[in-house]
């Protein structure tokens, strides 16, 4: 049916609505989350509308000359790994850029011969497929609730949010100013103003953020961005901060791995409870199911 006759039908039905029940029914309309399924494919077109608008602002490697200790840790990588950011480059692309030279997933080990090894990837953002499994199944409905996504980068955990859950809120808070200028401008040009809000600065100045939100999301915060005194300084303050009960708690990767190597006080057992995921959900061959099992959930005791 096209849009013009879809369109009428729909007043036909609704002009023979018992009439005492048609507010009922208009007010539904309004709220239900039951129309979802038919919306989620235009939302993912969203994401990848912004995913390019980002692209065309940044370069290929998606990473700023300011941040100069996550470039200097991934150059000391063991192994020869580069940055991809998996929001804006999912598989598909990558291969693509492949085949035009313009990105490789191999290196060479002895130069010149034809001997190679496959390139370390690292995202500093979550893909598409992995925000749509937070919101889809691993978070419950977030109807009246705050979320805060801890270095929100690209935003890619808010504009899913906005377009995937009901949270009334969504928040990020970002340390780096040239990415809070392009939060901000995705905000404006996609109208999310209503919900989502970027703070710049560091989360260990967001304590009463932290303590009122419902929901908070942390991707390998702290990990590439700060040394170890800082990432131990900022674990204790999330774990001081973070305490409302019921509150959950959305980490890659898992607490333990998280703080492990770090010099803290922090003790998980009174603190926190993991909530076990199903990571089976999407039962395709080309899911990613290692980067969806560093996913965890906690429940705030
Ligand atoms: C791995 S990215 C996560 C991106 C995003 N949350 C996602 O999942 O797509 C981590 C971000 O945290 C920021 N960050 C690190 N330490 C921070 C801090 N103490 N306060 C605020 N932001 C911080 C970094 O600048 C970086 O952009």
């Amino acid at each position: 049916m096209e849009f013009r006759s879809a369109r009428l039908a729909v007043l036909q039905l609704l002009g023979s609505v018992v009439q005492a029940d048609r507010p009922a029914l208009l007010q539904w309309m309004r709220t239900t989350r039951d129309f979802d399924e038919f919306t989620h494919d235009n939302h993912d077109i969203m994401l990848k509308s912004i995913a390019e608008d980002l692209r065309n602002c940044l370069p290929l490697e998606t990473m700023l000359s300011s941040e100069h200790l996550a470039l200097q840790k991934i150059q000391q990588h063991p192994e020869p790994t580069v940055h991809v950011d998996a929001f804006l480059y999912d598989e598909d692309f990558i291969d693509s850029l492949c085949e035009e030279g313009k990105m490789s997933r191999n290196y060479c080990m002895v130069c010149g011969s034809h001997q190679t090894a496959p390139l370390g990837f690292i995202s500093h953002s979550f893909s598409l497929m992995e925000v749509k499994f937070i919101y889809h199944h691993a978070l419950p409905d977030l109807s009246g609730k705050i979320l805060v996504d801890v270095g929100s980068r690209l935003g890619t955990v808010l504009y899913a949010g906005y377009l995937y859950s009901s949270a009334l809120q969504l928040y990020g808070v970002e340390m780096n100013e040239d990415f809070c200028q392009l939060q901000e401008m995705v905000i404006k040009k996609y109208q999310f103003t209503d919900r989502i809000k970027v703070l710049h600065g560091d989360i260990c100045t967001q304590g009463s953020l932290l303590q009122n939100a419902d929901v908070i999301i942390m991707n390998n915060v702290f990990e590439y961005f700060l040394n170890e005194a800082e990432q131990a300084r900022a674990w204790e303050y999330i774990n001081h901060n973070v305490r409302k009960q019921g509150s959950l708690l959305v980490t890659v990767p898992s607490l333990e791995e998280s703080l492990s190597g770090l010099q803290t006080n922090i003790q998980l057992s009174p603190w926190v409870e993991e909530v076990p995921l199903n990571y089976t959900v999407y039962p395709e061959k080309d899911i990613d199911r290692e980067a969806l099992e560093q996913i965890h959930l906690y429940k705030i005791l």
